[in-house]
């Protein structure tokens, strides 16, 4: 299983912060937030990573991690020439994949839980979460404890089970991927992406146990932070 962190995007929801760096390179307390997916992407077991970012920051990220040898895996990186979307971003690692299953991380999604993956044989996984503020994310609706569909950012939402930034997904992404037409922002979605993985019948789900956010707003990148600032104490104590 090969690892990606997709770090493009240009963060204007943070803007001002993001004027002069990229979002991904913001703290979460006492670690910058690229640190946080990568961590996860290790404690899964992965060895080889790509990062995916977008113009004007890349030099900054191989600045901050190197080869990855102080986190003991290889770290690649590619360029987003555009910000075309999530699944645009995941087209460019086709080559990099090498046919192997593939996890891969928002560059922005903050999880306390490590996760154990080696059920995973094809298909794709979504990890969900109990949200109150379902209308900012993708939302999942569950049947017979099937999951039957993925709407993103909907109006209404039929659940509060909140997609989460962590997918794993066989090769068969990168032909799903080729047959993608932009959605009405402009941008290849990745929950176009997972609803034909559900039409065909080959996704599952799991629960996201431990603290999750993403960190793509004010709120949110000041209560990751919170809540790393409490875990810290606690383990102090
Ligand atoms: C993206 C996905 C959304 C998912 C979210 C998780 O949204 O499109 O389905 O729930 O990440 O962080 P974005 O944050 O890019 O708007």
């Amino acid at each position: 299983m090969k690892g990606i962190i997709l770090a493009g995007g240009t963060g204007s929801r943070l803007y001002p912060l993001t004027k002069v760096t990229n979002k991904h390179l913001l703290p979460i307390y006492d670690e910058p937030m690229i640190y946080y997916p990568l961590h996860t992407l290790i404690s899964m077991g992965i060895k080889e990573i790509m990062i995916v970012s977008g113009r004007g920051h890349a030099g900054d990220f191989l600045e901050l991690l190197g080869s990855g040898k102080n986190f003991g895996v290889t770290l690649n990186y590619t360029i987003q020439e555009e910000a075309g979307g999530i699944a645009q971003a995941l087209s460019l690692t086709e080559d990099f994949s090498d046919r192997e299953n593939i996890a891969v991380i928002l560059g922005d999604n903050i999880y306390e839980d490590s996760f154990d993956i080696s059920d995973f044989k094809g298909g794709a996984r979504i990890f969900l979460k109990e949200v109150s503020t379902p209308k900012r994310f993708g939302v999942a609706e569950i049947k017979n404890g099937k999951i039957v569909s993925i709407e993103e950012k909907p109006a209404k939402p039929k659940t509060n089970l909140a997609v989460t930034g962590l997918y794993l997904y066989d090769n068969k992404v990168y032909d799903y991927i080729s047959t993608l037409k932009p959605s009405h922002r402009g941008e290849l979605e990745i929950t176009d992406v997972n609803n034909k993985y559900i039409r065909d019948g080959r996704m599952d789900f799991s629960y996201v146990k431990g603290f999750w956010s993403d960190a793509g707003t004010f709120e949110s990148l000041y209560n990751a932070s919170t809540w790393k600032k409490i875990k810290e104490e606690k383990n102090e104590n």
